[in-house]
């Protein structure tokens, strides 16, 4: 399965993505989270990341489109992924599109999460991330037994920099000029499929499934990802 999960912050991405990725033995692949990794590494590129994503900019695409292919070449993406968070405008849509079409493949599908911004609000404010195994919480609907750890791997929860109320309606704004075409682009292209996001978690997995129809295999299987180049 060659999955895409678009939609806007706080859609539940990265909740669904993790949830599948288990289910179906395939790696999720967050821009975010690549993009987060190089900020850590305080070097002069990561400076640059953050300065856009402390605004709730896009990142230039030079940069993510180098961070996905790096990431797309591992092996463990070879028979399958599921892209949260990428892509995020038609440019990268297209650079994606040629890539995979360079080694043979194509995605599968496109499932876009649509949650009302208020529900956008109210669920990043409340979001808990575990430092140590990036598992997700939420402080009402998606609570840790004991707060600030994580139920999983025992490590410290933190809040993200950019979940700030104010940074977040940036996000939503630079998700309905930038993202939101990729709903028409990928309809015209027979891709994708929208599904309601409000809702347990359970509930919105059970609409991904059904809108996949299971994870089907196609393009060719193990004809190796890993050679795509963005
Ligand atoms: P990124 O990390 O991709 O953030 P995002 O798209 O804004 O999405 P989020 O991670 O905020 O939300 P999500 O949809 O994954 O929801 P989640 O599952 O966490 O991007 C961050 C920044 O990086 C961008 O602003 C940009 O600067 C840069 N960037 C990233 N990709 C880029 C790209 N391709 N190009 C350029 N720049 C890029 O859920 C949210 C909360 O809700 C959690 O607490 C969760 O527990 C809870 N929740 C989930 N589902 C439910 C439910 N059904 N009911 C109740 N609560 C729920």
């Amino acid at each position: 399965m060659r999955l895409v999960l678009l939609g806007p912050p706080g859609a539940g991405k990265g909740t669904q993505a993790q949830a599948l990725a288990a289910l179906w033995g395939i790696p999720q692949i967050a821009s975010g989270d690549l993009l987060r990794a190089v900020v850590r590494e305080d070097s002069e590129l990561g400076r640059e990341a953050a300065s856009y994503m402390d605004r709730g900019q896009l990142v230039p695409d030079e940069l993510v489109l180098k961070l996905i292919a790096e990431r797309l070449r591992k092996k463990d993406a070879r028979d399958g992924f599921i892209l949260d968070g990428f892509p995020r405008n038609v440019m990268q849509a297209e650079a994606l599109a040629a890539g995979l079409e360079r080694v043979g493949l194509k995605l599968d599908k496109v499932v876009a999460v649509i949650v009302p911004d208020e529900e956008i609000v109210k669920r990043i404010s409340g979001r808990r991330t575990c430092r140590n195994c990036a598992a997700m919480y939420h402080v009402i609907f998606e609570p840790p037994a004991k707060t600030g750890v994580c139920d999983k791997c025992g490590g410290a929860l933190y809040q993200r920099d950019d979940d700030a109320e104010e940074t977040v309606r940036e996000r939503i704004k630079v998700y309905e000029a930038a993202t939101r075409p990729l709903l028409d682009h990928y309809g015209r292209l027979g891709l994708l499929a929208q599904i309601d996001g409000v809702g347990s978690t359970d509930e919105v997995e059970k609409r991904i499934l059904a809108a996949v129809d299971g994870p089907a295999a196609s393009g060719q299987a193990g004809a190796g990802v890993g050679r795509a180049r963005l």
